[in-house]
């Protein structure tokens, strides 16, 4: 069950706070992925606040869509989905969709550490020396967790306390179900907080266990300051399964923006200032950047170069495929071996709409070339400098084209 229905008032934002994007997915997807890894007999999702939108970027998966409105609060959130679990029997995972970060390994040692304790409830712990903004975790003397008391709540004598509620939990569904009915709004945000159905769990002589793990993985996001931190944090995993697991170079991890989701082949070097967005698929022994944005949909074969400031989108490059310096390739198709000369670049929008250009193995753009989509360049063609190559009008192969417009200069010789 995914929580994600709330105001989001402290992102200060018209778009729903889960639909902003960490590393190129939004928020929620992040945790709709955990979820779904977990082959969960269904997923629930209680959604309110910017409801149609939130749907709609979820209509390819399997997930249940439940409205609570008005938004009273997480175990308010809860109840919506209540008649989703009449008569089921087992665990119920309650995530919250503003934290992203967290690890299948996490949570499938919550759940294991849940069945195995036989607790009623677990709750995934985090520890931090001040844990602002989040709910703590009350223990009694002897350890055992008695209740999570919110920082709005909080009062002295729990001021000290580290440990904090990362808004994950499993519970047993009927045990869950039964302490519904018993929340209250009694408290600083006159809200139904979930939280307490551990409070009420323990005062009944339940087992309520607790899953510490580390403080990153369940940064949530309230504010834009904590959007950013979940950016880097997530950003820098990617970085790291690149370097470690793929056999790709990254000269300078801190500098370098690749969004979840992208595919890069072994030696690879990506320079420093290089953005690389979700989708793009990058192969073998390729240099990406210094300065290079590589948009949606850009597919590089192997032993290609996209150089310093060069701009991608919707971009196929054949294997050895090089533009070095200076390029905008939109909605383009590059043969093998091509080579786009400095300066060069694809006009693919008349303002209306977009065009594509395909341009034939083995040809070279000459430097400040302009392709006007929709067009044609054909095999082993040449264009010289500052050739403006008009829509419609097809270069044929071996042939080298000049001017603007571009007129034919002449045939090429046979192997030039
Ligand atoms: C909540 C927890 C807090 C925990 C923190 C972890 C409660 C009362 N507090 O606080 O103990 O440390 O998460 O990040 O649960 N939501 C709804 N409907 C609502 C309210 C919230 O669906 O009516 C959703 C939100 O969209 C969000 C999640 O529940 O995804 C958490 O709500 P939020 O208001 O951010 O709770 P926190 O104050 O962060
Ligand atoms: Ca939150």
């Amino acid at each position: 069950m995914i929580l994600a229905a709330g105001k989001s008032t402290r992102m200060k934002s018209d778009t729903p706070k889960v639909l902003h994007k960490v590393a190129g997915l939004p928020v929620l997807r992040w945790v709709v992925n955990a979820a779904e890894a977990l082959n969960p007999d269904e997923v629930v999702a209680v959604v309110g606040h910017g409801a149609d939108e939130v749907r709609k970027k979820f209509t390819d998966d399997k997930l249940t869509f439940v409205n609570q409105s008005p938004q009273l609060g997480t175990g308010h959130a809860v109840m919506q989905a209540a008649p989703q679990l009449k008569g089921f029997k087992g665990d119920v995972l309650v995530l919250a969709g503003d934290v992203p970060l967290l690890r299948h390994d996490t949570l499938t040692r919550l759940l294991k550490n849940h069945r195995d304790s036989k607790a009623k409830a677990t709750v995934l712990t985090a520890k931090l020396p001040d844990p602002r903004g989040y709910g703590r975790i009350v223990r009694d003397t002897s350890g055992r967790v008695l209740r999570i008391v919110e920082q709005k709540d909080l009062s002295a004598e729990h001021a000290e306390i580290e440990e904090f509620n990362s808004g994950t939990y499993v519970f047993d569904a009927a045990a869950l179900l039964k302490r519904l009915d018993k929340l209250t709004t009694n408290n600083a945000q006159k809200e139904y907080y979930l939280t307490d159905v551990i409070g009420l769990l323990c005062q009944g002589g339940q087992h309520v266990g607790a899953t510490l793990t580390d403080a990153v993985e369940v940064q949530g996001i309230n504010t834009r300051k904590d959007l950013a931190l979940c950016d880097v944090a997530a950003r820098s995993g990617i970085l790291e399964d690149l370097m470690l697991n793929r056999g790709v170079t990254v000269l300078d991890p801190g500098n370098t923006y690749i969004e979840a989701g992208v595919e890069i082949g072994r030696d690879t070097i990506v320079y420093p200032s290089t953005v690389i967005h979700s989708g793009v698929v990058i192969g073998e022994r390729c240099e990406i950047g210094p300065f290079a944005h590589i948009r949606g949909g850009t597919k590089v074969g192997n032993d290609c170069k996209i150089g310093a400031f060069v701009e991608t989108k919707n971009a196929i490059y054949g294997d050895g495929a090089k533009s070095g310096h200076l390029a905008y390739m939109g909605d383009v198709t590059l043969g093998k071996n091509v080579n786009i000369g400095a300066g060069s670049i694809v006009a693919n929008y008349d303002g209306k709409k977009k065009h594509k250009t395909q341009i034939g193995d083995g040809a070279f753009i000459g430097c400040g070339t302009v392709l006007v989509a929709p067009v044609k360049v054909g095999k082993n063609a040449q264009t010289g400098a500052n050739t403006v190559v008009p829509r419609g009008k097809d270069v044929p192969d071996d042939t080298i084209v000049v001017g603007a417009p571009a007129r034919v200069l002449r045939k090429k010789t046979s192997g030039e």
